[in-house]
């Protein structure tokens, strides 16, 4: 089976860039990138420099493969009907109502799309689980090909996205691993292998993995819970150093240094954020309940409660520096992305520090490079549980550069890896460093 039309539900994070590359890499492929969020197809064809995600490299990636075998449409009905493989990257977050609410992953998004695909497909189509999806959700697809299908034959994959936003260009060039699950049959053996034909355009053949489709879906949450818990086993080490004089970055490099546990994910800060970590491991803790297996949940659990336990003492710990009250104090908060290199805020720590300062009295003077100040007010007033918006609209300010969020700050607060933080000269103020980036400088250095 030989590829020539792709389509890719999705323009956002995963499907945006991955579908850019593979654009880019196999020129003799077709690729159509829908969304029913017209704003953000727009953007995709608009200006590169106003792409609607920042990545770095992407919009030279888009500017090479755009207009040629990259295209960006809403017209989700035609690109399912035209394409011989599709790819589902919608989102799927943490279920908000009903049964599983604040922990299990909502499927409706993904449910929809299986409808719309059922509904339009009128010739065969490999679909592939591109959104990272609980196990066994193949066969709730596959319920509804079943049930809304006009006798076409779907083959269901797997092909989880393990590339890192700031990263997600250099990520998909080099991949650690491609996963790729299916089914054992015969039709979906040659599934799998078409989609292995495409990865194998720049991907080394031995770093393209293919399993069974319900390893592969539990192997990208299995992969995100590891990554998060080795970040919150050095946050909980940084509570123990504090008390005993025990230096953290110390502690990591001795660790790291081990061969068998290695130097990455070691370093302490403010905790994780992002839309991922949290939400997969809630999802994990949920499965493993449904299944009986309350001490695994547990286990999973405790990586979100050291990382809230993390957050809340960084920003207790700033309010302690001003005597437990920062009424009058004016606090800038570098950085609202939830890491550097991106525009996405999505369960940035940032939203809860700040909340917590603002609520403890705080003016606030907040700046990140990247994320715009549309997107900082949502979150303010989406995340934060603030009755109306004239209580914090005249005590917050977004800066359009760091001096002018620091020059009249008592405190500053660093809480994205952003390179341009670790230049700055802090003069007498106090500095709250949550991202380790301040390291030998002689300022006032309040670490974590
Ligand atoms: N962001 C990451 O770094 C990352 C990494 C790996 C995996 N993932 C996973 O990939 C999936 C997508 O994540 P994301 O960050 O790209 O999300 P996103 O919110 O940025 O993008 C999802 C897009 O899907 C669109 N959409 C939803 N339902 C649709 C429908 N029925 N038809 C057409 N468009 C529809 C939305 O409008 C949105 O633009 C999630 O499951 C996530 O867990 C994300």
């Amino acid at each position: 089976m030989k590829i020539k039309k792709i389509c890719c539900i999705g323009a956002g994070y995963v499907g945006g860039p991955t579908m850019a590359v593979i654009a880019l890499k196999c020129p003799d492929i077709n690729v159509t990138v829908v969304d029913l969020n017209k704003e953000r197809i727009a953007a995709w064809n608009g200006p590169l420099a106003n792409l609607p995600i920042y990545e770095p490299g992407l919009a030279e990636v888009v500017a090479e493969a755009r207009g040629r075998n990259l295209f960006f449409s809403t017209e989700v009905d035609k690109a399912i009907e035209e394409a011989e493989m599709i790819f589902m990257a919608v989102n799927t977050p943490t279920k908000t109502k009903g049964e599983g609410a604040g922990m299990a992953a909502d499927l409706r998004y993904v449910e929809a799309c299986a409808k719309n695909i059922a509904q339009v497909a009128k010739t065969d189509k490999v679909v592939i689980e591109k959104s990272t999806l609980p196990v066994r959700t193949a066969e709730k697809i596959k319920e509804i090909f079943d049930r809304e299908g006009k006798g076409v034959h779907f083959e269901i994959l797997s092909n989880p996205e393990f590339l890192a936003e700031g990263t997600a260009i250099q990520d998909l060039f080099k991949s650690d691993r491609v996963l790729i699950g299916g089914d054992e049959t015969e039709s979906g053996q040659k599934a799998v292998q078409a989609l292995v034909d495409i990865y194998a355009n720049w991907i080394p053949k031995e770093k393209i993995l293919t399993t069974n489709v319900w390893s592969s879906e539990l192997a990208k949450l299995a992969s995100n819970a590891m990554l998060a818990q080795r970040i919150s086993s050095i946050n909980s080490l940084s509570a123990l150093c504090e008390k005993t004089g025990a230096n953290i970055d110390e502690l990591s490099k001795a660790i790291g240094m081990d061969h068998r546990i290695g130097p990455k994910f070691l370093k302490a800060s403010v905790g994780f954020g992002g839309s991922c970590f949290q939400k997969d491991i809630l999802n994990l803790v949920y499965l493993c309940r449904h299944y009986g297996l309350d001490e695994v949940a547990e286990y999973w659990h405790q990586v979100i409660k050291i990382n809230d336990y993390q957050k809340e003492r960084f920003a207790q710990k700033i309010i302690d520096h001003f005597g437990g009250d920062l009424t009058g104090k004016t606090i800038a908060i570098l950085g609202w992305a939830f890491k550097a290199n991106t525009n996405d805020s999505r369960e940035s720590p940032a939203i809860y520090i700040a909340e917590k300062l603002f609520k403890a009295g705080a003016i606030l003077e907040i700046f990140d490079p990247m994320v715009s100040p549309k997107i900082i007010w949502n979150d303010i007033k989406n995340y934060w549980k603030v009755e109306k918006e004239t209580d914090f609209k005249a005590k917050i300010y977004i800066s359009e550069t760091i001096s002018d969020a620091t020059n009249k700050s008592d405190g500053v607060t660093l809480l994205t890896e952003w390179e341009e933080f670790k230049k700055i000269a802090f003069l007498e103020k106090a500095v709250f460093d949550g991202r380790n980036l301040l390291k030998n400088r002689e300022i006032n250095y309040v670490g974590i």
